[in-house]
């Protein structure tokens, strides 16, 4: 159990890494493997490797293709023999390295004979400039089609697309140039929700107005804020040694995961005016709450073990694509349409709270639409070369969206005139639910201390004709 855990974990992590320093051994009975993939820019990209195997295994080759239909799309083929991908590569455009120490190259490459283990090795060493009119995935194989023993072959590949003290880019793919600043600028902007959030929180406890509700938002702020850290952990590593902490890329995805139920909870929750016009729902409406949220989490499991069922590093591929994502979008758009009839519902039966929910439905429903129509936009729009940073920017944009929403309407000064909470959380207890005794009950003992004059200022202000 443990062990298939830590297999998909890793799993999970590798596919993350793209860009990088890349060390490890192959040892395989097939004739050709896929190494590793990266994007490259023009001129800035640069390609180190070293590779070492034992001349028993001679003569292997190193294989580079890009990412057009005929080259790598047409080569990564089961169904080919190897002489059949390597027909592919144009011979003349130095896409093909022969590893041996007889081979002319056109680049200062080499490769030398030692002795290790009693045998006879190469090692061969070598760079490479990438040059195109764009920035190019490159796909690095090794094969030697001649071989009746399969292929070993130890590797340390280093793949960079700036100068060394070009700290931001260096080691990075194209497709994640951006993903550090991104992140750094989300967790500021998330610590900054946090602060906020906390202060509202010591605000809203001393009037005694700190609600479940509230409290779900202060945990989904919490989730992002620690995904987003670990992101910036792997990343901020990364950009120093071209590994990073690949292992906290999962952990933090599923804490955004966490993050982005606990809100869409939060919002069906005051959809149906909890904490806001009753202290309770009805039954029915929580087995509803409890089967659409199961059903959503289901999905949002899905989408992830879907990334690791068919996780395939040498294919440019995004958790956007899988089946589970589309319904997790469609799931997402569903509970759109539920919080919008929720809000209909609680506003016509307490249209003292209109200015809250029309704000509300008006602004957040972005936040719900957003994932949906970005991962169309990215599934059938966005180049494959900056789709990584693209969705990345955008899912904690959206969630950053979110927050500051609900922090704009839910702030606890004077003149708020969106604030949702008249009520205290120890008048929760008193009435009956679902009527309008709970306001009629409010505004009929106002009992105001000091640190609830303003509560009683703005409640009196929202519901002038309830005396
Ligand atoms: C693999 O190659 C075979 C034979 O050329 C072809 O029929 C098939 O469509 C290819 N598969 C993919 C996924 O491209
Ligand atoms: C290498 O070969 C020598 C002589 O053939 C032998 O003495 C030695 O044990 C071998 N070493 C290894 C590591 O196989
Ligand atoms: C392989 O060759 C490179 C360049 O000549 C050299 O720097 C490296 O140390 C060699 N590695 C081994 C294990 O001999």
């Amino acid at each position: 159990m443990i062990r298939r855990l830590c297999f998909i974990v890793l799993a999970l992590s590798v596919g993350f890494g793209n860009a990088k320093y890349s060390i490890g051994t192959i040892i395989t009975h097939k004739n050709w493997v896929f190494l590793d993939k990266f994007c490259f820019v023009s001129e800035a990209g640069n390609f180190q490797f070293e590779l070492h195997y034992p001349k028993s295994y001679e003569i292997q080759n190193l294989y580079m293709y890009y990412d057009t239909p005929d080259q790598w799309f047409a080569a990564y083929n089961d169904s080919l023999q190897c002489a059949e991908k390597e027909r592919i590569i144009d011979p003349l455009n130095n896409q093909i390295m022969s590893l041996s120490p007889l081979a002319h190259f056109s680049d200062p490459a080499q490769c030398v004979e030692y002795e290790k283990r009693n045998q006879t090795w190469y090692n061969c060493t070598g760079s490479r400039s990438f040059f195109s009119m764009r920035p190019r995935w490159w796909f690095m194989a090794i094969g030697n089609c001649d071989s009746l023993k399969g292929l070993y072959l130890e590797y340390r590949l280093l793949m960079t697309n700036a100068a060394p003290n070009d700290r931001l880019f260096y080691h990075f793919s194209f497709d994640e140039f951006y993903t550090l600043t991104i992140t750094m600028c989300f967790m500021v902007i998330a610590l900054f929700c946090l602060v906020v959030g906390v202060m509202f929180m010591h605000m809203l406890r001393n009037r005694n107005m700190l609600h479940a509700t509230y409290k779900i938002f202060m945990y989904s702020i919490v989730f992002e804020f620690t995904c987003l850290s670990l992101y910036w952990l792997h990343y901020d590593r990364f950009a120093d040694d071209g590994i990073g902490l690949p292992f906290l890329n999962p952990v933090a995805m599923i804490f955004r995961h966490v993050s982005n139920v606990l809100f869409l909870l939060l919002l069906l929750l005051i959809g149906k005016g909890y904490t806001i016009t009753r202290a309770k729902i009805s039954s029915e409406g929580t087995i509803k709450l409890i089967v659409f949220m199961t059903f959503f989490i289901i999905f949002e499991i899905s989408t992830l073990v879907w990334e690791i069922a068919a996780f395939d590093p040498a294919k440019v591929h995004y958790i956007s694509e899988s089946a589970p994502s589309y319904f997790l979008a469609a799931s997402r758009t569903v509970a759109w349409l539920w919080f919008l009839r929720s809000c209909a519902i609680t506003v016509k039966m307490y249209p003292l709270k209109r200015n809250f929910y029309v704000t509300l439905t008006f602004l957040i429903s972005f936040w719900f639409l957003a994932g949906p129509i970005v991962m169309v936009f990215a599934n059938f729009v966005l180049d494959n070369w900056v789709r990584a940073e693209v969705v990345h920017g955008v899912d904690a944009g959206v969630s950053a969206f979110g927050f500051g929403i609900m922090l704009f309407l839910t702030c606890p000064v004077q003149n708020n005139r969106y604030f949702p909470y008249h009520v205290r959380t120890n008048q929760v207890g008193d009435c009956s639910y679902p009527q309008n005794v709970y306001e009629v009950q409010y505004t009929a003992n106002p009992r105001p201390t000091s640190s609830s004059s303003t509560l009683a200022t703005s409640a009196s202000l929202a519901e002038p004709n309830l005396r």
